[in-house]
């Protein structure tokens, strides 16, 4: 793990423990997931959905790393409850405008903690009869093991901490940080 940035003016002076993934690393898994998920989509319509606001950062990468045609559009959830810990009820606030039915859809998160977000959006796109769902996450907690849609394509196991940056955020701050840093 490399050293804490010493001094990172869009820190807005909060301490940040340590850096867990660093923008050469997160760089070069982005390019071997998109080698992945490439090969893993030889023919039929690919609609990459990002899930706001957390992917945006990941996807915008992602994208540029998958070499066939693809189309990109972006959900809105909600999850009732607290910020940090996730409730399971999972609402649509935007719901994408493209036609899903038939289509490989390939549903970008940031990370998965306890998985019922992605879960749960995973059973309601399905009733819209999409060829296939996929999941795919640049960070993975590993806390539930045993999900009815298993995430396909990880970028990298993550520890047990509250993460920030690359996308992630603690009450919206953090999101545009180049490397993800475990927030003290
Ligand atoms: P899950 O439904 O428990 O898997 O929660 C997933 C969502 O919780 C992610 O999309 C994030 O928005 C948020 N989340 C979970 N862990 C972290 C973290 O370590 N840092 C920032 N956000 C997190
Ligand atoms: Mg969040």
């Amino acid at each position: 793990m490399s050293a804490p940035p010493v001094s990172d003016p869009r820190l807005l002076g909060r301490e940040v423990l340590r850096i867990a993934f660093d923008e050469a690393t997160i760089r070069q898994r982005v390019v071997e997931m998109g080698a992945e998920i490439t090969a893993a989509y030889p023919e039929g319509d690919l609609l990459v959905l990002g899930l706001l606001k957390g992917s945006f950062v990941f996807l915008a990468d992602l994208v540029r790393q998958i070499h066939r045609p693809l189309h990109v559009d972006f959900l809105v959830a909600s999850s009732y409850g607290t910020d940090t810990v996730s409730s399971g009820n999972v609402r649509l606030v935007y719901d994408p405008e493209t036609e899903l039915a038939g289509q490989h859809i390939l549903l970008v998160e940031d990370i998965v903690d306890s998985g019922r977000t992605l879960q749960k959006l995973a059973d309601t796109l399905r009733v819209r009869n999409p060829a296939s769902i996929g999941i795919c996450a640049l960070l993975h907690k590993h806390i539930a093991e045993h999900l009815s849609h298993p995430v396909r394509f990880v970028g990298f196991d993550a520890p047990h901490e509250f993460l920030v940056g690359y996308g992630l955020d603690h009450a919206e701050n953090f999101r545009h940080l180049p490397y993800v840093a475990s927030l003290k």
